[in-house]
């Protein structure tokens, strides 16, 4: 089978390898139709995260069971599934208490299993033709319709983005009415977003400096700020006092409520620097979104913070310790939420609303490719150029479709 293995910085090739057979009664065998590549990948891709080389990748994983194993009772032959990114037994402590995320028995090496990714496990991605899939009945969430049909993207978003975006908004705690600043445009801060307003937030603030990016957040009905015009976190405070209606409801001191009541980093440790973009400044958006947060507020950190990683600046970072204000963040009596996505805990929630018409998350999807594009399409996206904000692999009779 035809497969996108990562062999070296910066390096990825299509090439040959044996298709996978079933390991164990619980395992199926996918025939995948289409695969994204993620902003996470691009660590690994950037030399960031070290990853054998030979690793087959890919994490955003749907398409067709080909095979089931004795053992599984749930998902047949045919089933049309898409796979969370995270895989998880069912049976452990955190996997009962729908921490998925933090499965216990997947990896050896810690508390947390995905396909192809570095640190997280023996298991081959899914940018191929075919995937395996540890305990089946769990792992796979079954979806309506037909491959191709008018679903097929919006159904890939559910392995990863869309259910990361919408974690994000719990992790900092978004609800009703409440105000948010979202930093990063990319897939995760664009459905954080789109997320926010599906819950009713009053106003939502994207923060980048793409165009096509920022463009896409307004088109989702958020308020574009872009960094290269000032600090996005004074523009934030500007844009907020330009509401008369907030600015006329306030009591004497209220008015000291110049931010918002939640902030998302959607960038992570890769962050660049405000001022100087071509430079990294990996606690640029951390220390943002403490700034913008109006006292009592919350944070969620849904872009990753990664150690080893080899590729930092000074031999802390390479541990992954960075300064944190934590002053500021204490006086304000902030709380912070962290962590992998336990995508499970909604993805069939977020399935609802696409099936019934409330939700079409691949309004984010820029590209469609054929396995052999890959290579070129990982450097466009990690250069993030000519618009590349989410690619999607697709396979056999759905290269046509694309
Ligand atoms: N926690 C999880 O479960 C989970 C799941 C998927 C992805 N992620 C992580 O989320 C992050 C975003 O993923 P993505 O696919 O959207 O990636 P992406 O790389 O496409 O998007 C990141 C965006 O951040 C912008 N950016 C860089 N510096 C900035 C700054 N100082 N201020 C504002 N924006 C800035 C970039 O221009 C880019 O548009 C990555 O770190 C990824 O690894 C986490
Ligand atoms: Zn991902
Ligand atoms: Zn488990």
């Amino acid at each position: 089978m035809k497969a996108v293995s990562y062999e070296g910085v910066r390096k990825m090739l299509v090439s040959d390898h044996p298709k996978p057979k079933l390991k164990s009664p619980a395992d199926a065998l996918l025939r995948v139709t289409t695969s994204g590549i993620c902003g996470s990948d691009l660590h690994m891709f950037d030399g960031r995260t070290p990853l054998d080389e030979g690793t087959v990748v890919g994490h955003e994983i749907m398409g067709v069971i080909e095979e089931v194993g004795d053992a599984v009772s749930s998902i047949k032959k045919g089933d049309r599934v898409v796979l969370p990114f995270n895989i998880a037994c069912g049976f452990c402590y955190n996997c009962h208490r729908g921490n998925t995320h933090s499965c216990l028995t997947m990896n050896p090496e810690g508390a947390s299993a995905a396909y192809g990714y570095a640190g997280m496990g023996p298991y081959a991605g899914g940018q191929a033709e075919f995937v395996l899939v540890p305990y089946a009945d769990f792992n796979c969430l079954k979806l309506p319709g037909t491959p191709g049909d008018k679903w097929e993207d919006d159904f890939l978003l559910l392995a990863d983005v869309f259910p990361t975006g919408y974690h994000a908004t719990e992790l900092a705690c978004v609800s009703p009415g409440k105000t948010v600043a979202i930093f990063g445009a990319g897939p995760v801060g664009l459905l954080a977003a789109y997320s926010s307003i599906l819950k009713g937030a009053a106003e939502v603030y994207v923060v980048d400096n793409i165009p096509e990016r920022l463009a896409k957040a307004k088109e989702l009905g958020a308020i574009p700020v872009n960094f290269s015009n000032g600090d996005p976190v004074e523009q934030i405070f500007k844009l907020r006092k330009k509401n008369k209606g907030i600015q006329q409801s306030y009591r004497p001191g209220e008015e000291k409520l110049e931010g918002v009541d939640c902030a998302i980093d959607a960038v992570g440790y890769q962050a660049r620097d405000d001022t100087r973009p071509n430079k990294e400044n990996s606690t640029q958006v951390l220390e943002n979104a403490i700034r913008v947060v109006n006292p009592a507020g919350a944070v969620g950190l849904i872009g990753v913070y990664l150690a080893p990683d080899p590729g930092a600046g000074n031999k802390d970072a390479q541990k992954g310790i960075f300064p944190f204000p934590l002053a500021d963040f204490f006086d304000k009596a902030l709380s912070l939420g962290t962590g992998q996505a336990p995508v499970k805990k909604y993805n069939e929630y977020l399935r609802d609303l696409i099936v019934n018409g409330r939700a079409k998350p691949s309004k984010i999807v820029s590209h469609h490719i054929d396995i052999d594009q890959a290579p070129q399409a990982y450097d466009k996206f990690d250069k993030r150029v000519y618009g590349y904000t989410k690619v999607l692999i697709k396979f056999g009779d759905m290269t046509k479709a694309a």
